[in-house]
Formats: structure tokens, C-alpha cells, sequence
């Protein structure tokens, strides 16, 4: 296995990746964001270079100092070879399984890798699976009006505390970390009321998916959410990042908001296999 660190080569890899979207969308994304400026401190890993078969990013060691942290502890992965990444995972340094990590991607063979290593390293596994929604052009995505006084903007740190008070996963030290994280390093954007009081929300994730999107229950059905959407993805579209995110299965009411405004369903589920002792 090899750390790749060289920018140039970060470079071509990230052009190579392109080529390869929707699949690689994930990787794709850790990259973009190493590749400008890392805010979140990853790295990438390959099986070999410059003819990989296999490719991981995740934090670097120096970064996430908590190995209980599976927020910030999180993994990409793509292979064009699934017995190369097999390898990689199983019997290689590429992860380190003294931590709770997550480690995601738009392969079954990412999925079928976490469970065999469960198995064998006798680590815990909880593991589910999304459905990935692009968009080529968020220009195209219907615009809305706002109720008057109310204002577009970004996410700022005094935002944080509800962030995590409402998110399905939020609640916890380390979720609350997490999602400052994102507030303070990736694009966000959120709908304000007349005084200014925060009410729908979505912001970028290290590996560049628009997510932790959410609208106050007194507020919905007003188009928030897609005012909210829509600036967040026109910003990173510009940025050149393609635009994605993902939709639990179990979200019907999600799943048919982004079917109705025209967002693309990838055939591949996104798995998101949680090697921690939690339900998630
Ligand atoms: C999903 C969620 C963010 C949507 O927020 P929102 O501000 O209500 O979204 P919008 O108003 O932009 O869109 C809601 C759509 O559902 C429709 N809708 C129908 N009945 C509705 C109801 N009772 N309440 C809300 N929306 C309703 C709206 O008309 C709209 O559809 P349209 O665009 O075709 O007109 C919000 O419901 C939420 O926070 N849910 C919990 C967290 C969650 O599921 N997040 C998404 C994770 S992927």
C-alpha cells in the first residue's frame, strides 16, 4: 500500500476519478477537498501507483486524535478490483481497526469487504444502505420565493447547538464536533427568519455530499429546504464539485422530493458500513 501525498499525482488522480463518476463519487470528493487546501486532513491510499486498482482516503492519524470518534473517523473507498481492495483492507495498514470508523462507497463489494472483515477481525459491523441522488446542473433546479423577511445565508458555529439537537444522529460530544467541523470547512447554506433565528439548513460533508439537511417541523412544505439546497449546490457546483447526496431507503418523503425535482438515482446503493458498537 502506498500514501499518496505527492500534489501532482493527487491531481491526476482526481482527474482520473472524474472519468469514472457517479461510481467513484465519494472518493472523487475526499479528493477535490484534499486537493483544496484539506481542511479535513485526509489522505489517500492506494494499493499501487500509478496503475491502482484499489483507492481509500480517511484521516490522517495526527488529526483524529479520539479512535472512538467514528464522526470524524470516516473512510472512502473505490477499486476497480475487489480482490485488490479486499487486500488492502484486510491484510494491509490502510485501516486501522483499534478505531470506531465508518467507510463508505457505491460498490457492493464494499459492503460484502466490511462484513467478511467483521467476521475475521471480530469488529463490529453496522452497516445501511442509501440511495445516491446527483444533479448535473443545479441552475436547472426550481426556483423559489421566500416569505418576506426571511434570508438566505451560511452556517456559523452559534448554529451548531440545534444542528446537533435535531439531527438523527446528533446528541453526543463527538457529533457536535463533527458537525462544527463541517459548519466551519464546507460549504453550507440555511434559511434564517425575520429575527434572524435559524429554520432549515444543509452543508457539505468531507467527502463532498450535500447532507444533515433539515427544515423545522413548524416550517416545512415552504420550499426551505430547496432554497437551501439549491444555493449550497450552485456554490459547490461552481466550486467544480459534482453534486450528490444521499437518501436513507427507509425516507420515502425524501426520496420523492428529490425524484420530483429532478435529481438522478444512481442503480448503485451507497453503503455506509459503521465498524463501531452503535446502531446507525
Ligand atoms: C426533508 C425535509 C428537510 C424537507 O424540508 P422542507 O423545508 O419541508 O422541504 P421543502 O418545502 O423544500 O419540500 C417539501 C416537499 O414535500 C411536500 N409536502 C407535502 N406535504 C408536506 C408536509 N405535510 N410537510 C412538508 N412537506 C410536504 C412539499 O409540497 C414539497 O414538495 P414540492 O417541492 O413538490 O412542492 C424536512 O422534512 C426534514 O427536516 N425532515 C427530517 C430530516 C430529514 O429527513 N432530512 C433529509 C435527510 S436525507
Amino acid at each position: 500500500m502506498l500514501i499518496l501525498s505527492c500534489p501532482s499525482k493527487l491531481r491526476l488522480l482526481e482527474g482520473i476519478l472524474r472519468k469514472c463518476l457517479p461510481q467513484t463519487l465519494v472518493v472523487h470528493g475526499a479528493v477535490m477537498n484534499i486537493n483544496r487546501g484539506n481542511p479535513a486532513g485526509h489522505e489517500v491510499i492506494v494499493d499501487s501507483w500509478p496503475n491502482f486498482k484499489a483507492v481509500l482516503t480517511r484521516p490522517q492519524r495526527e488529526v483524529v486524535s479520539d479512535d472512538s470518534d467514528f464522526y470524524a473517523n470516516v473512510y472512502a473507498a473505490f477499486y476497480q478490483d475487489l480482490a485488490v481492495y479486499q487486500n488492502l483492507v484486510l491484510n494491509t495498514d490502510a485501516v486501522n481497526w483499534l478505531q470506531r470508523f465508518r467507510i463508505q462507497g457505491n460498490q457492493d463489494g464494499i459492503y460484502r469487504v466490511s462484513k467478511l472483515a467483521a467476521a475475521i477481525k471480530n469488529v463490529p459491523l453496522s452497516a445501511t444502505s442509501y440511495i445516491t441522488y446527483t444533479h448535473s446542473d443545479p441552475n436547472k433546479l426550481n426556483e423559489y420565493q421566500l416569505d418576506p423577511g426571511f434570508t438566505v445565508s451560511t452556517l456559523n458555529a452559534s448554529h451548531v447547538d440545534l444542528m446537533d439537537e435535531t439531527w438523527a444522529y446528533g446528541g453526543s460530544e463527538q457529533s457536535h464536533r463533527y458537525l462544527a467541523s463541517l459548519v466551519q470547512h464546507f460549504f453550507s447554506s440555511c434559511i434564517l427568519d425575520p429575527n434572524g433565528q435559524l429554520i432549515s439548513w444543509c452543508v457539505m460533508d468531507p467527502l463532498g455530499a450535500t447532507g444533515v439537511g433539515y427544515t423545522l417541523p413548524t416550517h416545512r412544505g415552504k420550499h426551505y429546504a430547496a432554497v437551501a439546497a439549491r444555493a449550497l449546490s450552485i456554490r459547490a457546483h461552481t466550486a467544480g464539485y459534482p453534486i450528490y447526496g444521499h437518501v436513507a431507503l427507509s425516507n420515502v418523503h425524501m426520496r420523492e422530493i428529490q425524484e420530483r425535482r429532478g435529481y438522478q438515482k444512481l442503480p448503485e446503493l451507497c453503503h455506509i458500513c459503521t465498524h463501531a458498537d452503535v446502531q446507525i
